[in-house]
């Protein structure tokens, strides 16, 4: 008797990345970003996935992966408010025709950190015209490529987002505002519950989720009791603040003596057909002597080490957070989960760690129905530019050449069979 399988036949193994990271030639907030000097590199052409998306799927399909989850450029879509520009429609349907070709079940993200330069300015997230300026659109794409898309994913990590446009100012638009911050907080859910009525009507078939960044925490200073509440409120913040608005229609936003929110969102409850987890790393906060208060430390805790970005290696985190995620009782996926390692020697291992912990979750009885890595290819990393690398694919930025790292075999062997190999350092 062969021996059973880590991940059931209909587990979904994919790969995933997103519009501004990879297909090129996109005018929109972050390129003004850009060149405000707020970057380390300029996009760019990106990895001109835009126009070699069926080279890019050939290699979807060399890695034996049937799901890709991607996103659309809204910049594209609606250069300008309410205009919509056909022709990026119809690439768009191009490329997700030539997955459905190739037997591939794509997941569509409407919402990936980026937007026009005009929405900052004619219906920002800090006011409610914005929930109907994303319903909108998110209805004009949903007719567009209906009957195409396996999974619609309204947003992508909206905590990071909001924390990086409203909170801290790494993102744009750029802010510093905790006021600001808890009124785009509620927006944006608002808009996907709006998003999310809109793709119901014109693709019923569709589920309809989000993808949340599970980021597992703890105390920069285990002694400091200080350090301590601030983890524990953080955690909840970071991790449940938004999972939980979108199936109870409430959203609580508390950190002690710097924010207590607590916002309706209308049509927010049930909203959710699934939680896409993006998960990768852990991080230890606590006080920090002068606005904003809080500090947040990568480290390398666990003494495994870090990956090229800093981040920790810690599969355990991965553990937690499925569990935790998995009480919200919704099918989970995970939707992002990958190693910034140029060298591409430590993947495999990095790889082979965090499936097992799913595997194991698995076994358990957790409903997760599939994985998606970040990413296929290397691509633009938001703040860090060029420099890192996640891609099952490495690219050489000036050629454009893709070229496989060892993980393309590691994986379409473990997709293939659903089985992980006993062993796998390389
Ligand atoms: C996630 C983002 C994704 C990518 C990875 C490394 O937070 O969703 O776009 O940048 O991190």
């Amino acid at each position: 008797m062969s021996e059973p399988r880590d991940f059931a036949a209909s587990f979904a193994f994919g790969a995933a990345t997103s519009a501004y990271q990879v297909e090129g030639g996109i005018e929109n907030d972050w390129t003004s970003w850009e060149r405000a000097g707020r970057t380390k590199t300029r996009c760019g052409r990106a990895v001109d996935h835009w126009n070699r998306f069926e080279e890019d799927f050939d290699l979807l399909e060399a890695a034996g992966l049937t799901a890709y989850r991607l996103s659309v450029e809204w910049a594209r879509i609606e250069p300008e408010p309410g205009r919509i520009d056909e022709a990026a429609l119809e690439r768009y349907r191009a490329i997700l025709g030539s997955l459905a070709r190739r037997g591939i079940r794509a997941m569509v993200t409407l919402h990936h950190f980026t937007h026009p330069a005009w929405f900052h300015v004619k219906t920002p997230w800090t006011t409610p015209a914005s929930v109907g300026a994303f319903a909108r659109f998110a209805r004009r794409v949903g007719e567009a490529l209906r009957g195409l898309v396996g999974w619609w994913c309204t947003l992508n990590e909206p905590m990071v987002f909001l924390l990086g446009g409203y909170a801290d100012a790494q993102m744009p638009p750029g802010v510093r505002d905790l006021d600001a911050f808890a009124r785009a907080a509620a927006n944006l859910l608002r808009a996907h519950a709006a998003a999310r009525a809109a793709l119901r009507e014109v693709d019923p078939g569709a589920p309809i989720g989000f993808a949340h960044n599970g980021l597992a925490l703890a105390p920069l200073r285990r002694w400091s009791l200080l350090d301590r509440v601030i983890s524990h409120y953080a955690d909840d913040l970071y991790n449940d603040a938004v999972p939980r608005a979108l199936v109870d229609g409430e959203l609580e936003l508390e950190m002690p003596f710097l924010l207590r929110r607590r916002e309706r969102i209308e049509g927010g409850r049930g909203s959710l057909d699934f939680i896409g987890m993006n998960y990768y790393s852990r991080i230890h906060v606590g006080a920090k002597l002068g606005a904003p208060w809080v500090q947040a430390r990568y480290r390398d805790a666990s003494g495994r080490g870090v990956s090229d970005l800093g981040w920790e290696w810690y599969p355990e985190g991965f553990a937690g957070l499925l569990a935790r995620m998995g009480r919200w009782g919704l099918p989970l996926y995970v939707t992002e989960n990958g190693l910034a390692d140029a060298s591409g020697e430590r993947r495999n291992r990095y790889l082979h760690e965090h499936l097992r912990v799913l595997a194991d979750a698995l076994k358990a009885g957790a409903d997760v129905r599939g994985y998606f890595h970040w990413s296929l290819l290397d691509n633009f990393e938001w703040l860090e530019g060029l420099g890192p690398r996640f891609g099952l694919f490495r690219v050489d930025f000036e050629t454009l050449e893709r070229t496989p790292t060892p993980t393309v075999a590691w994986i379409e062997q473990v997709a293939r069979t659903g089985r992980l190999p006993e062993a796998s350092r390389r």
